[in-house]
C-alpha cells in the first residue's frame, strides 16, 4: 500500500480520531484568525474539507450553512456529533476532498484547515475548491508550507519522507498548488515557522 494514499490516510486517521482533539489548544489561535478573516454572515454556504473531528466548529456562528466532509467515516461521525452538540446547521458526508460530488458554484467559503498539506492529490484538492465556490467566494488555507518563492531543501525533503507517512507533508508551495486554478491570491500571512494563512478568491 502506499503511503501517501487515501487508504493510508483512511486507516490512521481512524487511529488518530480519539485522540485528535489534543491538538486543538496548539491549533486554536490559527484557526480563529483564518474563520474570522472570512466576515460570515447569515446564510453564507461554507464547506469544510478533511474536517477531521470538527475543531473549527466551536468558531463558526450558528447562522450558517455547513458541509464538512471528510475520507475518515470516523472522523465524519465525530465531527457530526460536535456539529449536533453546538446546534450547528451542519451536514456531514463521507468524501473525497479531490473529488468532490457538490455542483459548481454552491458555496460562499471553502475552508481548508490541515487538509492541501496532508490530501494526497493537492491539485485535485485546489481545483475543486475552485470549481464548488461561487464566482466571488474565497477559500481560507491555513497549513505547512514553504514560504513564498522559497523551495524545500535537501534536510526538509529528506524529513518529508517520514513526516508525510504519518503526519503531514511539509514541502508543499501553496502557490504552485493555487497557480493550478483561476484563483486570486488575496492575502499570505506567516502564522509561525511553517504555517501560512492563505486566502484566495474565485473572480466574479
Ligand atoms: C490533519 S487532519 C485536519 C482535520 C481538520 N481540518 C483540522 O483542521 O483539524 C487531516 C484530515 O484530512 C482527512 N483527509 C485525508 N485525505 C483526505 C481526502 N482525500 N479527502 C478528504 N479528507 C481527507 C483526514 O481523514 C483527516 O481528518
Amino acid at each position: 500500500m502506499m503511503l501517501n494514499s487515501n487508504t493510508w490516510n483512511r486507516i490512521r486517521y481512524s487511529l488518530y480520531r480519539p485522540v485528535y482533539d489534543i491538538i486543538d489548544g496548539y491549533f486554536r489561535q490559527k484557526r480563529k484568525a483564518s474563520i474570522e478573516s472570512l466576515n460570515l454572515k447569515a446564510g453564507d454556504k461554507v464547506l469544510i474539507l478533511g474536517a477531521g473531528t470538527g475543531l473549527d466548529l466551536p468558531l463558526l456562528p450558528n447562522d450558517v450553512e455547513i458541509t464538512a466532509i471528510d475520507i475518515t467515516p470516523a472522523m465524519v461521525k465525530a465531527c457530526r456529533q460536535k456539529g449536533e452538540q453546538l446546534g450547528l446547521n451542519i451536514t456531514t458526508e463521507v468524501m473525497d476532498g479531490s473529488n468532490l460530488s457538490f455542483e459548481s458554484n454552491s458555496f460562499d467559503f471553502v475552508i481548508l484547515h490541515l487538509i492541501l498539506a496532508v490530501i494526497p492529490d493537492p491539485i485535485g484538492c485546489i481545483t475543486e475548491t475552485e470549481r464548488v465556490l461561487k464566482p466571488g467566494g474565497v477559500c481560507t488555507i491555513m497549513d505547512k508550507f514553504v514560504a513564498p518563492g522559497k523551495k524545500a531543501g535537501v534536510v526538509r525533503k529528506f524529513v518529508n519522507i517520514f513526516t508525510e507517512m504519518i503526519a503531514t507533508s511539509i514541502d508543499r508551495d501553496v502557490d504552485e498548488l493555487i497557480a493550478h486554478t483561476a484563483l486570486e491570491k488575496i492575502s499570505h500571512q506567516k502564522l509561525s515557522s511553517i504555517f501560512w494563512l492563505v486566502q484566495a478568491k474565485k473572480p466574479d
